[in-house]
Parts: structure tokens; C-alpha cells; sequence
């Protein structure tokens, strides 16, 4: 594509195919009332003297009291903090009342259980275009040990639990199923004795996301989407790891097992209580819009906070 014939949402998603981290911009009124917004624009600029930058939209609601602050601060998310990612890039009216925060050393609203935050003062504003440039000199930062959120083509990505589910890949030969949603329903499949499953698959190596997307695809016939993961946990009764990401299918008929709507799950009639548990989180998790990915065993295990639905 020319400049010519360019057309912006060609360019937008282009530019969105770079993989980046997600950040929360920060800094505080003239009446010392924090203000934020996430961007994605962060960059590393130099190390002496120390700068970094971020792009701010002309469009921006915070567009002046950004641009006139004495410095911001640029809070990296963990990849716990979809969540505060959503809130602070959503025209929400106090921000700030979701999440826990304090003043950095320099001033800059500074977010709890960040990856790692820089509180700067700010060294020059370039124009440049539909947005501007605001370049900050670090005057303090910390650097903690959460592993980052991503960002890619307009989803989120969790490195550090994806890699948790690929090395319990590793381990052994794990199950790898897919909780296939569509317009309100879960696509089970029915066993001999007339109980229920989700489709799933055992995984010979490989990358189990692309292993799973072939799988469901061939099973079902349909076009089906592999999303965020959603369950990881070992059933020390079968003596399997499971690996559950959560999937969404085109419409058709499918090849294999049936939709079943949300409110009629066979709760009692699953294959065994660690899927029954997994649907009843779901089933509950869909009613409210956020998701979680477990982490643990058959039993006990934790619910880390995750994606909000659109
Ligand atoms: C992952 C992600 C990255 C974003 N990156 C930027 C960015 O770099 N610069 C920007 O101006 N807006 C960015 N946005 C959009 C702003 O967060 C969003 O427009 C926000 O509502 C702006 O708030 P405000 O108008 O209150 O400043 C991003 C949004 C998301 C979800």
C-alpha cells in the first residue's frame, strides 16, 4: 500500500501487529488531582542522560493537563493488570477509585503490583502529528519482578502464565481442551456412558495453541478461534495435566458434540468435578464479564484476575 491509497485502519492495524507492553500514564492536576490513561506508546529513549517517551493523543481528554504537568509517570503492568489496563484506557470517571496507587518520589501517580514504574519530570513535548511526543527525564524508577502484560493486534498477551502452562507441556504428555463458546453456548462433547466432556486432545510436543486450534477445527468442522488461556491444573487422581484456553466458534453445524447454552450446562453429568468446576466457573465468570485463569490442582488451586468482556 502507497501513501496514496493508505488507509488508516489498514495503518492502525499494521502498526498494531508490533508486540509491546501495556503501560499506565500518570500525572496531576493543577489541584493535585491524579489523571492517567493507558498507552502502549512507551519507549526506551537513552541512558545518559536518562530519557524515555511516550505518545499522547491530540484527542486526549488529559491532552492539555498532560501536556502542561511539571513531569508524569509511566507505571509498566504486570500481567495480573488487564484489568487496570481496561479501566484506565475507558472513559471511566475516577480512574484512580479501582485501583490502589501513591505519589512517586518526583510526584507522578505511582500504581501498586506494577512490573516496573519511572516518575519523571518532563525534558520536551515534540508535535508530531495527530499526537505528541512527551519526553521524560527519569528522576526516580523501581524495578520489580512481575513479568510483563503484552499487547499485540489489539489482544493481550500473558507471558509469564503461558509459559507456566507450556512447561507443565514439557513435564509430561498433557491434555490440552478448549472451552468453545458461541453466542452463549459451550460446545460439549457426549461420552459412552452418556456423560459430558470438552473437546480436547492429547499433546504429542508442539505448541499447544496451534496443536489445539488444528484439533478443534478438524473435530468440529468449523473456523475456530484459540483465545486466552484459561485453566491450568494437574488431576492427581487421573494423573494428567490440563491445559483449558478458552475459544470461540464461527456459526455451521458442527461435526462433532453439540452447543450447550450456558444456563443449561450438564453440571452433574461432566466427565468428572475438576470440568464440572471449571464450567461452573465459567458459567459464573460469563454472567459477570471477567475471566480468570486457574492455576493449581484438581482441588485447590488460585484464580488470577484476567480479561474483561467487551
Ligand atoms: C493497550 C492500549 C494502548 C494504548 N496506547 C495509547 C497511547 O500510546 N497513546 C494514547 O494517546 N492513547 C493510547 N491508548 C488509548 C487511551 O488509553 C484511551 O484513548 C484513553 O481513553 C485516553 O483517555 P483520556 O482521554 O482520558 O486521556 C491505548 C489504549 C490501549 C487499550
Amino acid at each position: 500500500m502507497t501513501t496514496a491509497t493508505l488507509d488508516p485502519r489498514a495503518l492502525r492495524d499494521a502498526f498494531g501487529s508490533f508486540m509491546t507492553g501495556v503501560t499506565v500514564v500518570t500525572a496531576n492536576d493543577a489541584s493535585g488531582r491524579p489523571i492517567g490513561f493507558t498507552a502502549n506508546s512507551f519507549a526506551s529513549v537513552s541512558i545518559d542522560p536518562p530519557l524515555l517517551l511516550v505518545c499522547l493523543a491530540k484527542t486526549s481528554r488529559n491532552f492539555a493537563t498532560m501536556t502542561a504537568a511539571k513531569g508524569f509517570g509511566v507505571n509498566v503492568l504486570s500481567e495480573k493488570q488487564m484489568t487496570v489496563s481496561n479501566t484506565f484506557a475507558k472513559p471511566v470517571e475516577d480512574r484512580f477509585a479501582a485501583v490502589e496507587w501513591k505519589n512517586g518520589p518526583h510526584g507522578a501517580p505511582i500504581l501498586a503490583g506494577v512490573s516496573a514504574w519511572f516518575d519523571c519530570s518532563t525534558n520536551e513535548i515534540v508535535d508530531a502529528g495527530d499526537h505528541a511526543i512527551l519526553i521524560g527525564r527519569v528522576e526516580a524508577f523501581e524495578n520489580g519482578a512481575m513479568a510483563g502484560l503484552g499487547f499485540a493486534r489489539g489482544s493481550y498477551i500473558t507471558p509469564g502464565l503461558s509459559s507456566k502452562a507450556v512447561s507443565a507441556a514439557a513435564e509430561g504428555m498433557p491434555l490440552i481442551a478448549a472451552v468453545v463458546e458461541r453466542d452463549g453456548a459451550v460446545l460439549l462433547i457426549s461420552e459412552a456412558d452418556g456423560r459430558w466432556r470438552l473437546p480436547q486432545m492429547e499433546l504429542r510436543g508442539g505448541e499447544p495453541l496451534a496443536a489445539l486450534q488444528d484439533y478443534l477445527t478438524g473435530a468440529t468442522g468449523l473456523a475456530v478461534e484459540v483465545g486466552f488461556l484459561y485453566s491450568v491444573y494437574d488431576n492427581k487422581a487421573t494423573g494428567h495435566q490440563h491445559i483449558v484456553y478458552r475459544a470461540v466458534a464461527e456459526p455451521g453445524e458442527t461435526k462433532a458434540g453439540r452447543f450447550v447454552p450456558i444456563a443449561d450446562l450438564p453440571l452433574d453429568a461432566m466427565d468428572n468435578s475438576a470440568t464440572a468446576d471449571l464450567l461452573r466457573r465459567f458459567a459464573a465468570e460469563s454472567a459477570l464479564g471477567n475471566f480468570g485463569v486457574y492455576v493449581g490442582d484438581e482441588k485447590q488451586g488460585k484464580v488470577h484476575p484476567y480479561a474483561r468482556k467487551a
